[in-house]
């Protein structure tokens, strides 16, 4: 609008600049013509050479041509009004004192008009006046004209700003608004909720990194109503056994104390059972933890191997299994003792515990480039190749009814390999079934310390 008014103002006023000098041109043209029709005797105007000389100039000028001798007597309008009358104009009063005058009147009768008044001087001597009047009125139609345009054109203009940005609002925020739409969803436990791609700007990137994210986080809720659901099975397995066994004690009317006794030390069994999951479920909550920390310590493998074949022992002796351990290698790496002692005793445990009685466990402990190797071989049932990939899953048992009459949760192959990675090692299994099971346990060793 402020545009507005300035163009308009600047048109207005070049209109009217050039309406004055085209009237100043005229007039001073008269001016000169006119003094062709003044007697050289008495200074006076033929006012019929006048009238000749005139018509030309009227049909040029859309308005009025008045003519006035040094005694502002009128010698030519061309609206033959005034002729030979007295005119006290003002403007011409001034022109006859040599002024040029240039004025815009408003009057209600011929409304705007603009009066140029020039001296006719001849020999340096002002000799009469050219008045000028002429109507301003379609000047200022065409003024108005314009403005009106520019007026309509500004709505508009406006208009088309006002929808154009209305449509590029919508095409911007409609996806940021599905968007949100979609993240609230999720925010409100809904998870797995995806968003539409089309193009590859920035919000279609945000859309493919949510839609990632959605993914991995319905993934990690699967995960986490598996394990829930899986602990509790686990935790109810033993505690269906106690109620069982306390029901049919309490049932048990003046029995014998002997069945008193075996109901009770079944009874304590499956607590040990109980215990044992919590404590191992304990345990992977805490090698879960981002901010777990690792109490690293220099240590011989050898030593540690020997200890914990030393605590599995007497379940190998029960099952007259034998345990030999080969050492190639003196091996003395950085680790958290308490922790590589828990992996491989799963491990070692495991062999026995999956190994028929009689059977054979070999633990051979080399180096190998810079890695520390714990290769635990055992000759016994073995993992079929379908099951494999299961066994380090939380809960993952090969054969719920074997591993039912061994005990066992399901964890412990889990809580080896997250102490593993932890250490930055790795645990890789080879198994046939029916013929055995070989575990490699590879660490890294800190050349620094390696012997
Ligand atoms: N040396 C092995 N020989 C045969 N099968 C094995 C051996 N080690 C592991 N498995 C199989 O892999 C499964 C998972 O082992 P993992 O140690 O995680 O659980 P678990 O021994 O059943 O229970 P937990 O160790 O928690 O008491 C076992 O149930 C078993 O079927
Ligand atoms: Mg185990």
């Amino acid at each position: 609008m402020i545009i507005n008014i300035y163009v308009y103002r600047t048109i207005k006023e070049d209109y009217l600049r050039d309406k004055e000098m085209n009237l100043l041109t005229q007039a001073n043209m008269i001016a000169t013509r006119t003094t062709e029709a003044i007697y050289e005797s008495n200074h006076q105007f033929d006012q019929f050479a006048l009238k000749e000389m005139m018509q030309s100039f009227d049909a040029q000028i859309q308005g009025r041509i008045l003519i006035a001798d040094e005694n502002r007597i009128i010698v030519y309008d061309s609206f033959h009004e005034f002729n030979n009358k007295k005119l006290e104009h003002p403007n011409i009063i001034r022109s006859i004192k040599g002024e040029t005058v240039v004025r815009e009147y408003h009057s209600e009768q011929y409304g705007r008009t603009m009066y140029t008044s020039v001296p006719i001087t001849r020999q340096s001597h002002v000799v009469g006046v050219v008045f000028l009047s002429v109507s301003l009125e379609h000047v200022y139609d065409r003024i108005a004209n314009v403005s009106n345009r520019l007026i309509v054109m500004s709505f508009l203009g406006l208009g088309m700003i006002t929808v154009i940005s209305i449509l590029f609002a919508n095409l911007i925020t409609k996806p940021i608004k599905r968007l949100t739409e979609t993240m609230q969803k999720t925010a409100q436990g809904k998870f797995g909720g995806r968003i539409p791609i089309k193009g590859n700007d920035e919000i279609s990137q945000l859309g493919v990194a949510y839609n990632l994210m959605s993914t991995k986080l319905s993934q990690i809720d699967k995960q986490r109503r598996d394990f829930v659901a899986n602990v509790s099975h686990e935790l109810k397995t033993p505690l269906t056994s106690m109620k069982l066994l306390s029901e049919s004690l309490l049932m048990q009317e003046g029995g014998d104390i002997a069945i008193y006794r075996e109901f009770l030390s079944d009874i304590d069994t499956e607590i040990d059972r109980l215990n044992k999951i919590i404590e191992s479920l304990l345990m992977l909550v805490d090698l879960n933890e981002d901010k777990l920390t690792i109490e690293y310590e220099i240590t011989y493998v050898n030593y540690l191997v020997e200890k914990v074949t030393q605590s599995i022992k007497p379940l190998a002796e029960q099952k007259k299994i034998k345990i030999i351990i080969n050492q190639w290698h003196k091996i003395q790496i950085y680790l958290d003792q308490g922790k590589i002692h828990q992996a491989l005793t799963n491990i070692i445990y495991n062999a026995v515990k999956y190994t028929e009685d009689g059977g054979k466990v070999v633990i051979t402990l080399y180096r190998e480039g810079n890695r520390a190797i714990i290769k635990i071989a055992d000759n016994g049932i073995g993992i079929s190749e379908e099951e494999l990939p299961y066994i380090f899953e939380r809960f993952y048992r090969v054969d719920s009814a074997r591993s039912r009459k061994t005990g066992g949760s399901g964890l412990g192959l889990s809580i080896s390999e997250q102490i593993i990675h932890l250490h930055q090692g790795t645990i890789e299994v080879e198994s046939k079934e029916h013929k055995g099971t070989t575990v490699y346990v590879k660490l890294p060793i800190d050349l620094k310390t390696g012997l």
